[in-house]
């Protein structure tokens, strides 16, 4: 695809990311301390980094699954249609779920995501999403956590692009246009 000239202002360091990350796997990690074996279902694909540090520190048993949803109709608007690409490979009937999220913004693919699985009868299931935009929500999804409230700005890095781009990046940092 085409774009406009931009650059990518840091937001968020890669060493701020790495202590959040570390605190809210200690949440989590308390949490479900009595859990059996906690379903983590990440939504791909900006999630993915997310989730495999995420994982790492938490000191559980726990599965990891996948499930792919898009809701862009094109690089930077949310169509609010969501549609699953991907779904999970196992069962999560009566098990505890925590679904892994990259950015909650309007909050239609977190709460269309919730609507499926909540259909599956998981005994529980919250959600862990790294960066909220409060202001833009449009809908009632809640994280039960969440790593950082940002600004309405169209961020990219640690596994967030920007129509494919700058996934790759260490830090999280917000797009701006040179033209
Ligand atoms: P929502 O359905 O509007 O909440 O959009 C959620 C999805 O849109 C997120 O999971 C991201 O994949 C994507 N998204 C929202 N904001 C941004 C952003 O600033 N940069 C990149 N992707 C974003
Ligand atoms: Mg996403």
């Amino acid at each position: 695809m085409t774009q406009k000239p931009y650059v990518v202002d840091e937001l968020i360091s890669a060493k701020s990311i790495a202590a959040r990350v570390e605190a809210l796997a200690k949440e989590i990690s308390t949490h479900y301390a009595d859990t059996d074996k906690l379903v983590v279902v990440g939504l791909l694909r900006g999630s993915f980094i997310f989730i495999a540090d995420l994982v790492r520190e938490l000191d559980l048993p726990v599965e990891v699954d996948f499930m792919e949803a898009s809701s862009y109709g094109n690089a930077m608007e949310s169509s609010r249609e969501v549609r699953i690409l991907k779904d999970l490979r196992g069962e999560i009937a009566g098990r505890d779920v925590l679904v892994v999220e990259d950015i909650v913004d309007t909050g239609y693919t977190l709460k269309h995501v919730l609507e499926i699985l909540g259909t599956r009868h998981p005994r529980r299931m919250e959600v862990c999403a790294l960066l909220n935009k409060p202001s833009r929500r449009e809908t009632d999804v809640q994280a039960r956590w969440i790593g950082f409230d940002i600004p309405d700005k169209f961020v990219v890095g640690y596994g967030i692009d920007y129509g494919q781009r700058n996934r790759n990046l260490p830090h999280i940092g917000a797009v701006r246009f040179t033209d």
